[in-house]
């Protein structure tokens, strides 16, 4: 099995346990940084997990199944939930998936074939008063508008050009995007 964490990583691991009483309360943000060092927690990440924080594998899994927040498939760069639980639907939120889905060309739980974006309907995201909003990321996005969907993808798209483009720049020795 490939190995979870780096040194430095368990490290901060052990910093995180400290904070607690209890060190399988550090659960949470430990879910976290493989979340964000992996992109997604597949089972095996979830077994390790366990292991490291000597906690139940089952616990660990219902876990990560219980917060949307954590991805158990791998998602696209830019991970777009949308709201359709009950003030979001009220104000259109189901129309905002529908057009997503159709702008993306994808459904639901799918990803874009150039892994740029992955689509999720998701219950309440504590937004209610700017329904209807989307979370791209960690970023939500209030009172979103079908108008303001076309800019922003267009602005995630344009983004993840210049990242590569500087990506690539830096990997030739050349540092300016
Ligand atoms: S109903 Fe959509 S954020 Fe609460």
């Amino acid at each position: 099995m490939a190995e979870l964490f780096t040194a430095e990583e368990l490290e901060e691991v052990e910093r995180l346990k400290s904070l607690y009483p209890q060190p399988q309360a550090a659960l949470l943000p430990v879910l976290w940084m493989v979340q964000r060092k992996y992109g997604w927690i597949s089972l095996e990440n979830i077994r390790a997990v366990a292991e490291l924080l000597r906690l139940p594998y089952a616990h660990v899994l219902g876990v990560v199944r219980f917060y949307t927040m954590f991805h158990t498939e791998p998602v696209g760069r830019y991970h777009i939930q949308v709201c359709t639980n009950v003030s979001c639907m009220l104000r259109g939120g189901e129309r905002v998936l529908e057009y997503l889905a159709h702008k993306l060309g994808i459904a639901p739980k799918e990803r874009t074939p150039d892994g740029l974006f992955s689509l999720e309907e998701v219950e309440c995201m504590g937004a209610c008063g700017g329904a209807p909003m989307i979370a791209v990321n960690e970023d939500y996005y209030e009172n979103i508008t079908l108008e303001q969907i076309d800019t922003l993808l267009e602005q995630l798209r344009r983004r993840a050009q210049e990242e590569s483009r500087f990506a690539d720049g830096a990997s030739n020795g050349n540092l300016t995007p």
